[in-house]
C-alpha cells in the first residue's frame, strides 16, 4: 500500500483535536483530509493546524465524502451509534472513541451491522506501554494466579451533565474493558456503590466504587472519582499468589528543591496516555491500509463493555450485586 490513508474526523473537541494532531503529524501513512464539527469555528481552528484538511459542518456529509477513506468519531457519546452506522452503510472503516455507545442495546445494533469487522473502538489503555507490560507480566506467571486488582481512576473535574450512570458508561468503561483485556476473560458479576454523601460533590459525581468479578474468580476493585480536584491520575496494582504488580502513574517531572520533593500531576489524560494514543492510531492506520482487522477493541468488545456497564448501572440504582447476562451473540 502506498497511498496515504485519508482520514475524516467528526468532532474536533478535546479528543478530536488531539487525534487530528497525532494522525496528521505523528503517524506514518495517514493524512487528515476533512474535519467536521457542528461548531464549525472549532473545526476550522483545528484544520488550521493540519496539512490540508477542509472543514464541513455535518458528520454525515464527511462520511459520504470521496476524499475520506476512513472515519474517526470523536463526538459526544450519544451520537456515536448514528455515525458508526453511517460508516458501515458506506463500507468505510471507523475508529469510534469509547464508549462504542451509551447502552448495550445500541452496542448490539452495531455488532449486528458490523459483519466485516470495520469498527474499532478507542480503548487506548490496550496500547499504553505500562498496561501492555502489566498484561505480559501477569501472563508470564511471575506473581502466580492473579487474585485481586486495585484500580484508581481520577479526573480533575466532571464534564457538565455528568450523572451517576454516565460515570459508569463514560469513565469506568475504561476499567471494564481493561479488566476483560488484562485477564482475557469475561466479567460475570458487578457491584457498584458510593461512599457517604457530602456537600463537596453533587450526587452524580461522588466517588464510585466498582467491584468486577471475572469468570475465574479474580476480583477487581475500582475507584472512579470524576471530580478529584487535584488532577488526573490512573494507577493500579494486581495482587497474585506470590507477589504484586504495581502500575504507578509515571511522573512528568520530579523536583527536588529547598528540602522538598515534588512531582507534577497532569491536568487531564492526554499527557498520561500520549504514547497509547499514538500507538493506537498507528495500529489502526496500518491495519486499514493493509485491509486487515486492527488490534484495537472490536465492536464486540465495545458491546460487551456496554453490557457490563449496564449491569453496573443497575447495581448502582438497586444497591445490589448484579450478575452480568452475557449475550450469546
Ligand atoms: N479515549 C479517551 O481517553 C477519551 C478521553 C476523553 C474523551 N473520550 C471520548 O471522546 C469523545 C469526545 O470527547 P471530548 O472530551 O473530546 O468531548 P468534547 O466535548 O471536547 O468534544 C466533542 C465535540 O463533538 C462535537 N459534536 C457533538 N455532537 C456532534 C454532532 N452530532 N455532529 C458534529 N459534531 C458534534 C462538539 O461540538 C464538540 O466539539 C467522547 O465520546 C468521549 O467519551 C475518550
Amino acid at each position: 500500500v502506498t497511498a496515504e490513508l485519508r482520514v475524516g474526523i467528526i468532532g474536533t473537541g478535546v479528543m478530536g483535536a488531539d487525534h487530528a494532531r497525532i494522525l496528521d503529524g505523528a503517524t506514518s501513512g495517514a493524512t487528515v483530509s476533512v474535519v467536521a464539527d457542528m461548531d464549525t469555528e472549532r473545526a476550522a481552528a483545528v484544520a488550521k493546524g493540519l496539512r490540508q484538511a477542509r472543514v464541513v459542518g455535518d458528520g454525515l456529509e464527511l462520511i459520504g465524502a470521496d476524499d475520506v477513506d476512513a472515519v474517526l468519531v470523536a463526538t459526544a457519546d450519544s451520537t456515536h451509534e448514528a455515525f458508526v452506522m453511517a460508516c458501515l452503510a458506506t463500507g468505510k472503516p471507523v475508529l469510534c472513541e469509547k464508549p462504542l455507545a451509551p447502552t448495550a442495546a445500541a452496542g448490539a445494533r452495531i455488532v449486528d451491522a458490523d459483519t466485516t469487522g470495520l469498527v474499532s473502538v478507542g480503548f487506548m489503555r490496550r496500547f499504553d506501554p505500562g498496561y501492555v507490560a502489566l498484561k505480559q507480566a501477569i501472563k508470564s506467571g511471575v506473581i502466580g494466579l492473579p487474585l485481586v486488582m486495585h484500580g484508581i481512576h481520577r479526573n480533575a473535574a466532571a464534564q457538565p451533565g455528568t450523572t451517576g450512570a454516565s460515570v459508569i458508561t463514560n469513565s469506568a468503561i475504561h476499567e471494564i474493558d481493561e479488566v476483560r483485556w488484562l485477564f482475557d476473560e469475561e466479567i460475570v458479576a458487578v457491584t457498584a456503590r458510593t461512599p457517604r454523601r457530602t456537600g463537596r460533590f453533587d450526587g452524580a459525581v461522588h466517588p464510585l466504587l466498582l467491584s468486577l468479578e471475572s469468570a475465574s474468580g479474580t476480583v477487581s476493585e475500582i475507584e472512579v472519582t470524576v471530580a478529584a480536584a487535584y488532577g488526573y491520575e490512573v494507577r493500579g496494582e494486581v495482587v497474585g499468589e506470590t507477589g504484586t504488580l504495581a502500575l504507578d502513574a509515571p511522573p512528568l517531572v520530579a523536583l527536588r528543591s529547598a528540602g522538598q520533593y515534588r512531582e507534577d500531576i497532569p491536568g487531564d489524560w492526554r499527557p498520561r496516555f500520549a504514547e497509547a494514543y499514538r500507538v493506537e492510531l498507528q495500529d489502526w492506520v496500518d491495519a486499514v491500509r493493509a485491509g486487515v482487522p486492527s488490534n484495537l477493541a472490536s465492536a464486540r468488545d465495545g458491546y460487551l463493555a456496554n453490557v457490563v456497564a449496564d449491569a453496573a448501572v443497575a447495581s448502582l440504582a438497586g444497591g445490589t450485586r448484579v450478575e452480568v447476562e452475557l449475550p450469546s451473540r
